[in-house]
């Protein structure tokens, strides 16, 4: 597990945007899976600046979309999809056939969960996995304790997940539900980035990186993964013995 300590949450998101580009240069084909939420936003708008000087192409790797809010669509203000293709898929203009999400509105959850599965296996798996690491140390809607499944699941949110997901939200939402890739699968993908910024998640990324590994703190099962970099501000790195001693 590589740790990489950057100033500012600025300087993290242009150093994973780069990283990104050249897992995409030396995999054109590549199947990436990116999370939501707001970490990797300016990251994300750092790839389509890349993309508009010419120095990646955004168009010729696929997407499988981590996760969906269940009973969430497109035209939902927060949903992932629609923070996704407002902020990245458009702006890049990626072609709708290059993406397979999860649509939170489907009538068969299972469905949808097969759907993604057998996009994930026709690409020849996850090639390059981009995380963000919720306030209970959940990955995708991998929330603490969910079990160790392969493929994608419909997991019970827990309370700190509905109490943080009120930030992405214009209204009250009843969201009880979310549908994701599970941490079984993205462990087996080739490639593996952790993103955290902010004082707020050093606590937790003390407990994903420096504690043991347990489904109690999902992002701790990336400790075992074979090529993994963790991407942090200093803020989030602040509780980190690792920090105190490399800086
Ligand atoms: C979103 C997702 C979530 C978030 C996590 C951190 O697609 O998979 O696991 O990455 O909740 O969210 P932010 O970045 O808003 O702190």
């Amino acid at each position: 597990m590589e740790i990489k300590i950057h100033p500012t949450h600025e300087e993290l998101s242009c150093a994973t945007a780069i990283k990104i580009a050249h897992h995409i240069g030396r995999n054109p084909n590549t199947l990436l899976c990116l999370a939501a939420g707001d970490t990797p936003l300016q990251m994300l708008a750092e790839l389509v600046k890349m993309q508009n000087r010419g120095e990646v192409d955004l168009s010729s790797v696929w997407y499988a979309q981590l996760d969906e809010w269940v009973g969430l669509g497109i035209n939902d203000k927060g949903s992932c999809i629609q923070v996704m293709t407002d902020g990245f898929f458009a702006p890049a203009n990626i072609p709708a056939e290059r993406i397979c999400f999860f649509d939170g509105l489907a009538d068969d959850m299972n469905r949808e969960c097969r759907k993604m599965e057998d996009w994930i296996a026709k690409h020849g798996g996850i090639g390059l996995v981009v995380l963000g690491v919720g306030m209970n140390g959940h990955i995708g809607f991998n929330e603490p304790g969910t079990p160790d499944t392969p493929g994608c699941i419909v997991v019970p949110l827990d309370d700190t997940t509905k109490t943080v997901s009120k930030k992405y939200f214009d209204k009250a939402l009843p969201i009880t539900e979310g549908v994701t890739i599970g941490w079984r699968t993205l462990l087996d993908a080739n490639t593996a980035v952790l993103m955290a910024s902010g004082i707020k998640k050093a606590p937790i990324m003390r407990a994903a990186l420096e504690g043991s590994v347990t489904t109690d703190v999902p992002a701790s099962v990336f400790q075992d993964h074979k090529n993994v970099t963790v991407m942090l501000d200093k803020e989030a790195a602040r509780m980190l013995n690792y920090c105190h001693m490399s800086l």
